[in-house]
């Protein structure tokens, strides 16, 4: 699959976390006039408000009809054009903005006409095509040279082919291609119940998704074998057995290196789809692992640990009250003088992915002050098999009072 650039909040369809509007389109590739029907049949099945179908399309096929994709591209605001003169097919979507029942002005008729445009991208994106609507457009224009009747409202131009050369495009152009897909969070365009009220997404749902995704050997923190870091800190402590609790375990594979130099390992993460990949892992490996799902911030588990690993856990929680959560949870996880290792982004790490925060030795003893004490932290890298450059860390030694 495709490199998403993306993080979701709960799990969806590739179809929808698939399409995205690229500039690059390739310049010489046709599309089948079977595949833009199978589009066009796809926006005809969309819902309408009293099922009035108010859309209407026109389609300006550059290697059926070059004068017609001309007057189109032509009316595209000139920074569109230096794009959109790429792809072969532009489809204009118009609106029919009266009821035919009653001939009374339908207000939904640009709702219901981005709806159907909606459905022929998601249709254009199961076929392997890709999309770009437009709004950047001389209506006037666009109206005149294609004898479009003045009553009705010209909404959109969508540019449709085969995905191109980034290097094709305009210099300008090219961050943009390979820059985030960012969104909203959920929490601040969903209410509950009223207009106010925050609506969550369940925890842990992006998590699940990013697992579901993505094979665990190419998600970012994917290291193998036991972090070096954690294996020298046990050598410096001389802990060699004991019970230890592997939080936010994700692929398992500090659970696995910790089970085989002999401690009694339990792993536990908020992603179902995580804890199952660590079942597996040491299944294949023959160790004896406890797997639980578990959200640290809200823990069932019981059991008191001589040591917890974290590796790149807290980073996640900007809230204080999450904060707060994780801090209650280790305290009442750890057994007196019980350890944990903890290995988080550093502050000097600027780079744009990875975790919300990022912290210093001074972050961590005023986070910690309360109930802990924190023995030793240095500068270190995030190492991971699956990243070739490791992003700047902090690992700390912290020991609970
Ligand atoms: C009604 C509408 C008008 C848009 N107009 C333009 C436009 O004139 N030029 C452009 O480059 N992108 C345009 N876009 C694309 C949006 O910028 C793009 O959909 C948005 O940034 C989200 O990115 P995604 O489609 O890759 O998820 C338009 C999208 C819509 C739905
Ligand atoms: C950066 S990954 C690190 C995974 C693992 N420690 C490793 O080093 O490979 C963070 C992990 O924390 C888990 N996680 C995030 N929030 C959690 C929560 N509230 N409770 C338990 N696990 C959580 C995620 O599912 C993910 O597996």
């Amino acid at each position: 699959m495709a490199q998403l650039r993306m993080n979701v909040q709960a799990p969806i369809d590739r179809l929808f976390a698939e399409r995205w509007s690229t500039r690059a389109f390739h310049p010489d590739k046709p599309v089948e006039k079977t595949e833009i029907a199978a589009c066009l049949e796809a926006a005809r099945w969309a819902s309408s408000c009293f099922g009035e179908e108010p859309w209407r399309y026109i389609i300006a096929d550059r290697f059926a009809d070059a004068e017609s994709w001309n007057k189109v591209l032509s009316a595209l605001m000139p920074k569109n054009q230096l794009w959109a003169r790429h792809a072969p097919v532009l489809i204009v979507a118009v609106a029919e903005h009266t009821f035919s029942h009653n001939g009374k002005p339908n207000r939904w008729a640009e709702y219901d006409t981005g709806q159907a445009t909606i459905c022929l991208c998601l249709q254009a994106a199961t076929l392997g095509l890709v999309t770009h609507q437009m709004g950047g457009f001389d209506a006037d224009a666009m109206k005149q040279h294609l004898a479009i009747p003045e009553s009705m409202h010209v909404m959109s131009v969508t540019a449709l082919g085969y995905r191109g050369e980034v290097e094709a495009l305009d210099a300008d152009f090219e961050p943009i291609e390979s820059a985030s897909r960012t969104r909203k969070p959920m929490q601040e365009i969903v209410h509950a119940g009223h207009w106010g009220q925050v609506w969550q997404p369940p925890a842990g749902a992006g998590w699940e998704a990013r697992y579901q995704e993505t094979s665990v050997e190419r998600l970012p923190w994917f290291h193998h074998g036991l972090d070096a870091d954690f294996e020298q800190a046990l050598a410096q402590l001389e802990l060699n057995e004991g019970d230890v609790l592997d939080i936010g375990c994700g692929p398992g594979t500090q659970s696995i290196a910790l089970a085989k130099r002999g401690f009694t390992v339990t792993a536990s993460d908020i992603s179902r789809s995580a804890i199952e990949s660590t079942r597996l892992l040491a299944e294949a490996e023959g160790m004896s692992i406890d797997c639980r799902v578990d959200d640290v911030l809200d823990s069932k588990l019981t059991a008191p640990f001589d040591l917890v690993l974290d590796r790149g856990i807290f980073h996640c929680f900007p809230d204080p009250v999450d904060q707060q959560a994780y801090l209650t949870t280790l305290k009442r996880l750890l057994k007196p003088q019980g350890i944990l290792l903890l290995k988080c982004f550093h502050k000097d790490e600027t780079g744009e992915m990875g975790p919300p925060c990022r912290y210093d030795e001074s972050d961590i003893q005023r986070l910690f002050a309360d109930g802990f004490e924190l023995i030793e932290a240095h500068n270190t890298q995030f190492q991971s098999t699956a990243m070739e450059t490791a992003p700047k860390a902090l690992f700390c030694i912290i020991r609970k009072k």
